[in-house]
């Protein structure tokens, strides 16, 4: 017997009823049937923190961010410096870049609270497509749709789609349109990137316990495993470069803050390089560096081998970069190639600490 589209967004938000994920943004289905409304400011920053990113990883830094700011105004307020240190480790640094922009916009073009709409959402800084519908959906139950890689997952299996990604994703996004739910579209949106997350998994999903396994066309034709149909798999290049690791006698460290443009823009590193096949070294400053260590790093687009050299370097200025002091630097606010830098160099610069008189 057919099950219609109507039929299957009532399945599944059933299912969402019994099984939503609890996440500290989230307004839970009974809360919303009874009439609560997330914060869209919390909604906005799981939704930018998510992208790229798992929710296990990104709940300890909704957590911080929003201990730290509780509000788009105190955001809005808080120096580059302190943001980008506390977004280190989340990677895709454009996007805390962007955040702080966005944060700003709110405050300064409509009075600290979040537009409701779409078209409105997508005008802000670092906002696009998925992001406005995201927010517009999940914080204001705008019946927009919503599709990121799960639904993406779920809509190519659920329809057994043959065409390739990317080239599928309007097709994928025709069938997303077709089941939105225009009664509960921020439950809908939610529980269908929760049946990817946790039933329709990129491998071994678990289609006995599916909601919608009745319709699910892969399921028929046996072929989930193979959708969505991925693109030829392109060999990423490998890249080389030097990273200068340097302390001067009292164990001030040399970093920079990178240029805001490319890739770890805007956060705090150690100087270094180029990156390519053929790296030209380019000490920050004259001394005896040495080498001690390799930090390797894969990127979306090429993996990256830094040959970590240290020095301890005279106080005189730097080429490159500033002195830091020792009680100001901070490992955890480096983004994860820097800090894979400092661990491979911080055994070979300790400093002696002076003795305690007496
Ligand atoms: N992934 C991105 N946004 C999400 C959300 N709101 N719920 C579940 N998974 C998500």
């Amino acid at each position: 017997m057919r099950v219609t589209e109507t039929e299957m967004t009532d399945a599944l938000l059933d299912w969402y009823d019994r099984h939503a994920r609890i996440m500290p943004w989230r307004t839970g289905p009974a809360e919303r049937s009874a009439g609560a409304r997330p914060d869209p400011y919390r909604v906005w920053l799981s939704e930018v923190m998510l992208q790229q990113t798992t929710v296990a990883a990104v709940k300890k830094y909704h957590d911080r961010f929003t201990a730290l700011w509780p509000t788009v105004a105190d955001l809005a307020a808080a120096s580059d410096a302190d943001v980008m240190a506390e977004w280190a480790g989340l990677g895709y640094y454009a996007r805390a870049r962007n955040l702080l922009k966005c944060a700003r916009a709110v405050v300064a073009d409509h009075e600290g609270r979040f537009p409701d709409k779409h078209d409105a959402l997508i005008a802000l800084p670092g906002i696009g497509p998925y992001t406005a519908a995201a927010v517009a959906a999940i914080a204001f139950d705008r019946p927009e749709t919503v599709v990121d890689g799960n639904v993406e997952r779920v809509m190519s299996r659920l329809y057994d789609v043959e065409t390739p990604m990317p080239a599928a994703k309007p097709e994928l996004v025709a069938h997303a349109a077709r089941l939105t739910s225009r009664a509960r579209p921020g439950d809908h949106a939610q529980a269908v990137m929760d049946l990817g997350a946790t039933i329709c998994t990129p491998r071994r999903p678990a289609c006995g316990i599916c909601p919608l396994r009745d319709p699910c066309l892969a399921r028929l034709h046996g072929t989930q495993a193979e959708r969505p149909v991925k693109p030829p798999k392109k060999a990423k290049p490998h890249r080389r470069g030097y990273a200068y690791v340097g302390r001067s006698a009292k164990g001030d460290w040399l970093v920079e803050t990178r240029p805001n443009k490319g890739l770890l823009g805007g956060m705090l590193g150690f100087p270094g390089s180029d990156w390519s096949d053929e790296p030209q070294p380019a000490p920050p400053a004259p001394a005896a560096w040495r080498e001690v260590g390799e930090a390797t790093h894969t990127f979306t687009h090429f993996h990256l081998t830094l040959s970590v050299m240290v020095a301890e370097l005279p106080p005189s200025n730097p080429e490159r970069g500033h002195f830091m002091a020792a009680d100001a630097f901070r490992p955890a606010a480096l983004p994860t190639l820097m800090r894979k830098v400092h661990d491979a160099a911080a055994p070979h610069l300790s400093v002696e600490r002076p003795r305690a008189a007496g």
